[in-house]
């Protein structure tokens, strides 16, 4: 039997549509998943026929973030890696970029938000960046672009605690435009108006948007890479993967 693709891709009226399908692992992001979202994005940006992507899930769960299994094993160490070309690919991304997020958006999950044009979330989803829980730092320039997005305070209490928080808070925070119950929908209607735009007004707006923070974070981003891939060889963070991964098994 042939093992279905981790990273679907649909195009349809000039929109793309990437979905994570891993829903038995909550879409757990894999060194091979990375390697395709980055490749999936870069070709959506050559082509000429894309004018929106739309960042989606199979399943219960928009993304659990990165694969612990593959934190302990393949923990990236280079720039080399597919995860940092994940992250370039979604901070170099010219065209708009829209999430439609449902159940859980953990770690990764949400920090990609930030690098999104437009975020719709259903109302029952929920986000959370347990980097500091799991020994970690934050990561994808979100030491910087959460702080600037929702203010020093409220961000250092979501990094600093790890807690979760629901989709009407990250709506009050900024990070969501929209609630809805039907986040893929709802998504897809914001994307077909922007795709019936003016396509390279649209690229220049947003180039113009991001113009003023893009090495920013790409300087940040660089910054915590070299520290989160040291905190991954840690005993606080290896301690913490083993107990995620062992907790079914000891409860
Ligand atoms: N990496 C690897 N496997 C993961 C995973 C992850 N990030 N998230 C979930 N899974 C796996 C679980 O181990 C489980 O596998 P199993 O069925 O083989 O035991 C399966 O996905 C289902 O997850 P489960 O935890 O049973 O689902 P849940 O609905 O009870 O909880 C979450 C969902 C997302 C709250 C929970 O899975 C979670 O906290 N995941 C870890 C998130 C995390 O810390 N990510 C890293 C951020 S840097």
């Amino acid at each position: 039997m042939l093992a279905m693709a981790e990273i679907l891709t649909v195009l349809e009226d000039q929109v793309l549509s990437i979905s994570f399908n891993r829903p038995e692992k909550m879409n757990a992001i894999t060194r091979g998943m990375y390697a395709q979202l980055a490749q999936a994005l870069k070709s959506a940006d050559q082509d000429f026929g894309i004018r929106a992507v739309i960042l989606t899930s199979e399943g219960g769960s928009f993304t659990s973030g990165n694969d612990i299994s593959d934190f302990l094993e393949h923990p990236p160490t280079s720039e080399d890696s597919t995860v940092a070309a994940f992250l370039a690919a979604i901070h170099n991304f010219t065209k708009p970029l829209i999430a439609a997020v449902k159940g859980n958006a953990v770690g990764v999950g949400t920090t990609l938000l930030l690098h999104c044009d437009l975020v719709v979330a259903a109302d029952d989803s929920k986000f959370s960046l347990p980097f500091t829980s799991l020994g970690l730092v934050p990561e994808a320039g979100s030491s910087f672009l959460l702080p600037r997005l929702v203010g020093y305070q409220r961000a250092a209490e979501l990094f600093l605690t790890g807690e979760a928080f629901d989709a009407s808070y990250a709506r009050e925070l900024g990070i969501v435009n929209y609630l809805s119950n039907d986040p893929y929908q709802k998504a897809h209607e914001l994307a077909i108006k922007i795709a019936k735009q003016p396509p390279q007004a649209v690229i220049n707006t947003k180039a113009l948007m991001k113009a003023q923070v893009h090495d920013s974070v790409a300087a940040v981003m660089k910054a915590e890479f070299e520290i989160f891939s040291l905190a991954l060889q840690s005993e606080e963070a290896r301690s913490a993967f083993k107990q995620f991964l062992s907790r079914k098994r000891g409860s």
